[in-house]
Formats: C-alpha cells, sequence, structure tokens
C-alpha cells in the first residue's frame, strides 16, 4: 500500500475510535498527578489515516470497496487520535508491521516534533515478547490491540496482563471466531491449531460443541455440534479467558455490527494494575455503556 491512508471499516470503527480517545483522555488526566512514566503503544498502528466511502447524497460513510468511485473521505486513524489527547502521553510507541504504512508512520515523528514518538516496524507479538519482560515498576502503559483477525495471540496477552502495568483495549474478531468454528464441529487440524493459540488453550472445542446422540435403524450415531447462541457463548468464554490473567476486566464489551446487524469484533477492556485497574474499568465501562445507549444492540442477538 503506498497511499496516504487504509481502507477499512463501517462506521463501527468510529465507535470503536470513540470509545478508546474518551478513555485516552481520562487516562492522561489522570496518570498526569502520578510518578509514572506513561506510554501510549498502538500495536497495530496502521498509517494514522484511514479512508472512508461517504455517500454522495446523505454524506454518509459507507462500507468502503477498493474500485469505489465515491467520494473518498480522509478521517483519522487511532494513532492520530491518540497524538491528539491532552495532557499527552510522556511517549508514543507506534507498531506496524507492514513496510509502506510503516514509513507513513514514520513521517509523524517529523510533524510532532515535541512529542517522545518511536516507531516500530516488527511483528506486535514479538515486540511484546521483549518489551513485557522489561521491569515495569516505574511504567505504565495503555495499549490498543487494533487487529484486522486473529494476529493477536494469547501468549502475547499473557504476557501483557502479567506485567500487571498495561490496561488494554482489545478488538475480539467475534465473526472470524464464529466462521471458522463450523456447524457440525469438523474443523481442520490447521484451523484447530490457530485456534488453540488464539484462545490459549484447547477447551474451546467442548465449549462451544455439544455431542449428541441420534437413533437410527443402523443404531446410535454420535455427532458433534455447534451450541446455539453462540455469538453470547464466545463472549462469555472470551471474558472469562481474559479474567482469568488481568486484574478486572469490562463486563460490558461492546459489539460492533455490519450493516446486517451481524457482530463482527468485541471491543474489550482489561486493566492490569492491582490498584488502579478498578477505576480503570469502571471509566471503560461508563464509557462503554454510554455507546450502546447510543442505539446499537448488545451482542445477545443471535
Ligand atoms: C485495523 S488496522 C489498524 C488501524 C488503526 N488502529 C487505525 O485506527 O488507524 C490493522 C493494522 O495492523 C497491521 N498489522 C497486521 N498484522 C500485524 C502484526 N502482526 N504486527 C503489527 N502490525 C500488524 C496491518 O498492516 C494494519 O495496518
Amino acid at each position: 500500500m503506498n497511499t496516504l491512508g487504509q481502507q477499512f471499516g463501517g462506521d463501527w470503527t468510529e465507535q470503536k475510535l470513540d470509545c478508546v480517545s474518551k478513555y485516552l483522555s481520562a487516562y492522561t488526566k489522570i496518570m498526569n498527578n502520578q510518578p509514572f512514566n506513561f506510554a501510549y503503544i498502538d500495536a497495530f498502528a496502521g498509517t494514522g489515516y484511514r479512508k472512508v466511502m461517504l455517500d454522495e447524497n446523505t454524506n454518509e460513510i459507507m462500507f468502503p470497496e477498493l474500485d469505489s468511485q465515491e467520494v473518498v473521505n480522509f478521517r483519522q486513524g487511532s494513532v492520530r487520535n491518540a497524538l491528539e489527547v491532552q495532557p499527552p502521553f510522556k511517549k508514543y510507541i507506534f507498531i506496524e508491521e507492514d513496510q509502506d504504512n510503516y514509513f507513513e508512520l514514520q513521517k509523524l515523528t517529523q510533524e510532532f516534533t515535541e512529542y517522545n514518538i518511536e516507531c516500530k516496524h516488527i511483528d506486535a507479538n514479538v515486540y511484546f515478547t521483549d518489551v513485557c519482560h522489561k521491569n515495569w515498576n516505574k511504567h505504565r502503559a495503555l495499549v490498543f490491540l487494533d487487529p484486522f483477525g486473529m494476529q493477536v495471540e494469547w501468549s502475547t496477552i499473557e504476557l501483557i496482563a502479567h506485567t500487571k502495568a498495561i490496561d488494554i483495549w482489545l478488538l475480539f474478531p467475534i465473526g472470524t471466531v464464529n466462521r471458522l468454528l463450523k456447524r457440525n464441529g469438523d474443523i481442520r487440524q490447521s484451523i484447530r491449531n490457530k485456534l488453540n493459540r488464539f484462545f490459549g488453550e484447547d477447551s474451546w472445542y467442548d465449549v462451544f460443541y455439544n455431542l449428541i446422540y441420534e437413533h437410527s435403524l443402523f443404531g446410535e450415531n454420535e455427532n458433534w455440534e455447534k451450541i446455539g447462541s453462540i455469538f453470547t457463548e464466545i463472549e462469555r468464554y472470551f471474558m472469562g479467558r481474559l479474567q482469568t490473567i488481568f486484574t478486572k476486566v469490562a463486563t460490558n464489551p461492546l459489539a460492533l455490527r455490519n450493516s446486517k446487524n451481524v457482530p463482527l469484533y468485541l471491543l474489550c477492556f482489561a486493566a492490569g494494575h492491582p490498584k488502579g485497574a478498578p477505576i480503570a474499568v469502571k471509566i471503560a465501562e461508563d464509557i462503554l455503556f454510554k455507546e450502546l445507549q447510543r442505539g446499537y444492540l448488545p451482542v445477545q442477538r443471535d
């Protein structure tokens, strides 16, 4: 990609960025009065901009298609939103694996010369393996994990949680996970391995499938069958997984839906530091609740 911005997202992207931006403002105000070096780490940073398509008549955002001739408008991505937060973070770390996106990101260091910005051209999972093993006593960070799909491995989330110094906003790809969970439970080994790495264990299979016994003329058959209310169950299971490693987790993740009202992602929040987690989670839950009140539906609608 060699254009200024990236193309992704419907208006759920606005919801996601709104929630995170509101939290960042609260975070820096609180941290500014504390004796820590506090950083914003955008682990799937993009370019700083994103392209959106606007409907010529209504001026509303359309789901972007690469060949569309509609009006293109540039909106700020998560990185630029973070750079606007006042008071600012002490340090900004932007991680991006794609070479062209990384090239765009680096220009931010010339634009925001007064800020301490570090851009890393690296796989985010590799980056955290290194940085989470350092001493975090005098450091705190807010990490935004905003992948397109299942690029965040459980081992990475675990390392982040173990620092007890990092809070995360995480985009959980519930739509992708649901698609991989085939109705008859016949899942290829490579996909099982991928889900194992993603959830950090293999017991997800027993959570999402029931063994059904069917009687026929030829005897009894055993078949695996995907459980009902699958979106609710995936949410419950993943929240449970987060709660095993973080001090506190927001209990109302926001379902981000496509135009057909199908959940694509869950926007989740979890906090690490034992002392700070209750207030951090309270702030995040308030933000998520208000976003839901703006007219979007909770995930329990499958
Ligand atoms: C959804 S976009 C991020 C959008 C960004 N948060 C924003 O609001 O502008 C995901 C980005 O992650 C990058 N990416 C994908 N896999 C990655 C990985 N393993 N490590 C770091 N970056 C990755 C992609 O190149 C892409 O730019």
